[in-house]
């Protein structure tokens, strides 16, 4: 066991867009954990637009602070279990946050009974996969026939939550910046219609994609392109709010009741948030008939890996830019079991 580690800092918090130097690479201790805490060797970082939106101020979780270790959810092995009942070489997820090993408490890590790919646990089986399993089944909830549109579909929750809206019998339009993202969707992962949102006519292409109006809005990016949406709500629509990526960078619009349009009034909208950690006691359930999908080839698994802790703070940023295909995840160090990093 080292003595020292790596740990990325958040040296200062960003007022606009998230640029490198936010951040700062130092050598720091390994921590002992006390007790109820567990120490854990970081092997796989989840990259989400989460890490930018707890820099700009409560949310779910307190703020950042600048002087901190970067926050975020990685697959972690249990190196020292204490006397949790984990056992060692174990795999948890949990909040390590950017940093190769840390000591949390056991009661935030959350054992992870590896079935598949190690990496198919952060994406379509893990954190984004269930946050598109839920978002759409139980905030959405969609019927057979409907049209549900899904911003960021080429992303990791909106890949998963365009399939798994077509394998229960919707038709499902996709926005996407990039000719390259959505041909991915059209042709490998079966969304009916997708539409760029850079176009300079987006919100005509998404009328004409949308012939019969959309009944469910999974909205992952609000903005300009939660106006187009809202606009071609059918009565008795849905928009499920899972996030708001466009506008993280930038200082948000004040949170004033006058806001809501009258058209959730007048159509009957339910316009619901969530919080995929919420459903963490069914995440084994949903799993499962994921890992059934994917089996059965009938859902596929959109993924990128980039090598080294050093490479976090650019895949971050890179990722809010829109370069990501699918889930986007840093390799801290190799799977338990490996010797050495791939
Ligand atoms: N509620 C929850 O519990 C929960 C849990 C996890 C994630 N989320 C939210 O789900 C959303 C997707 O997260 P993810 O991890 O799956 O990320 P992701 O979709 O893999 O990556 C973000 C994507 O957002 C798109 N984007 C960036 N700026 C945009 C803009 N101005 N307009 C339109 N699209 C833009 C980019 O795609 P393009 O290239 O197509 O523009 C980019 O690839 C985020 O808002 C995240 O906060 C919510």
């Amino acid at each position: 066991m080292p003595c020292e580690q790596r740990q990325i800092v958040l040296g200062e918090l960003p007022q606009g867009a998230l640029r490198p130097e936010h951040f700062t690479l130092r050598q720091g201790p390994v921590p002992s954990p006390r007790k109820g805490q567990i120490l854990v060797r970081t092997v796989l970082l989840s990259i989400d637009p989460a890490n930018r939106a707890w820099m700009n101020g409560p949310t779910y979780r307190p703020q950042l602070v600048a002087g901190d270790v970067m926050a975020g959810y990685a697959l972690a092995e249990v190196v020292h279990p204490g006397d949790s009942g984990l056992e060692a070489g174990s795999v948890v997820f949990c909040d390590t946050g950017w940093q190769e090993y840390a000591a949390i408490p056991a009661d935030a890590a959350v054992p992870v009974p590896v079935q598949s790919a190690l990496t198919h646990h952060l994406s379509a089986l893990g954190l984004t996969g269930m946050t598109a399993y839920f978002g759409l089944l139980k905030i959405g909830r969609p019927e057979a026939g409907e049209t549900v549109v899904i911003s960021a579909a080429a992303g990791a929750t909106g890949s998963v939550a365009g399939q798994i809206a077509r394998i229960k019998g919707m038709r499902v339009v996709g926005i996407a910046s990039s000719r390259e993202k959505r041909r991915v969707l059209e042709e490998d992962l079966g969304f009916a219609a997708t539409v760029s949102h850079r176009s300079e006519n987006f919100a005509d292409d998404l009328g004409a994609a949308c012939p019969h109006g959309i009944d469910v809005y999974f909205d992952n990016v609000g903005g300009s392109v939660l106006n187009s949406c809202m606009r071609l709500l059918n009565e008795g629509g849905r928009v499920v709010c899972c996030g708001s990526v466009s506008t993280l960078d930038r200082p948000g619009p004040p949170c004033d009741p006058e806001l809501v349009p009258m058209k959730i009034i007048t159509h009957r909208l339910r316009v619901e948030g969530f919080i995929v950690l919420d459903y963490l006691s069914e995440w084994t359930d949903a799993g499962a008939e994921m890992a059934g999908w994917i089996a059965d080839g009938e859902l596929r698994v959109l993924e990128e890996v980039i090598d080294g802790l050093d490479r976090a703070p650019d895949a971050l940023i890179g990722l809010l830019a829109g370069q990501n295909l699918g889930k986007r995840m840093v390799r801290v160090g190799p799977d338990p079991g490996e010797k050495s990093m791939r």
